[in-house]
């Protein structure tokens, strides 16, 4: 007995893991909905007995896929990739893609940018007209991190000027680090005008490394809904 939101991501999981097709290199991406395409993908394995090698995009998605028998590499064994499946946050109508509400960010566009095709799966609440009603993460350098936050409220209109908003992504009461040790400022735009020139500015400041905007990356993107259907996007 699921609840509608982990029917339609289950869906969209199933859906997907149809496009894995054995001796393939598969991109594993991170958070709820990425979860339950492991454990599809997990099965499938098990009852056909594929032979796949699966690059996860965090530490969270590696220990989930090792835990349930999948032959776990790293990107670097793997060399490149014919398909990556990942969540997001919210996509837009031409599968512009805002991703790292789960902080995994960097290794999920390294990921996604080294394989043939992505897939993102996610329910219809995530599908927008324009990005930015989620906070846009991007993650920084620690050293000299106000100073990065300056430039891009600077960047943005000014975080005090014109009411956006940029906070340091907490974990308790230290910092959240992700993966690779580094910080993540969340900017609340409400509306991302020009994501193609966001992005670009955005990674020309020193201490930031990546942005969540995901631009010409996503192929297709499966929508699953909570009566089990899905709806395909490319
Ligand atoms: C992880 O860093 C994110 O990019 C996820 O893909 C995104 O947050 C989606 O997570 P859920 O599937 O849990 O909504």
């Amino acid at each position: 007995d699921l609840s509608p939101i982990d029917r339609a991501k289950y869906a969209a999981s199933r859906r997907a893991v149809d496009f894995v097709e054995d001796g393939m290199r598969v991109g594993l991406g991170t958070g709820s909905t990425a979860a339950w395409m492991v454990r599809c993908l997990a099965e499938r394995v098990k009852a056909e007995g594929l032979k796949l090698q699966c690059v996860p995009t965090s530490t969270r998605t590696a220990e989930l896929g090792r835990e349930l028998g999948l032959n776990i590499v790293t990107l670097e064994e793997a060399g490149w990739l014919d398909l990556t499946i990942d969540g997001a946050d919210e996509f837009d109508p031409e599968l512009s893609l805002v991703k790292g509400g789960g902080g995994a960010l960097l290794q999920e566009k390294i990921v996604a940018t080294a394989s043939d095709r992505m897939i993102v799966i996610t329910d219809a609440a995530k599908e927008v007209k324009h990005l930015g009603a989620f906070p846009l993460p991007v993650e920084v350098i620690p050293f000299g991190w106000q100073a990065s936050r300056t430039l891009i409220a600077e960047l943005i209109g000014g975080s005090d000027v014109m009411g956006h908003e940029i906070t340091l992504r907490m974990n308790g009461d230290q910092p959240f680090r992700t993966d690779e040790n580094n910080f993540i400022l969340d900017l609340h735009l409400g509306r991302i005008g020009n994501p193609r020139e966001l992005s670009l500015l955005l990674n020309q400041i020193a201490g930031v490394v990546e942005n969540g905007l995901f631009l010409d990356i996503c192929d297709t993107v499966i929508v699953g809904y909570g009566d089990g259907r899905v709806e395909l996007h490319d």
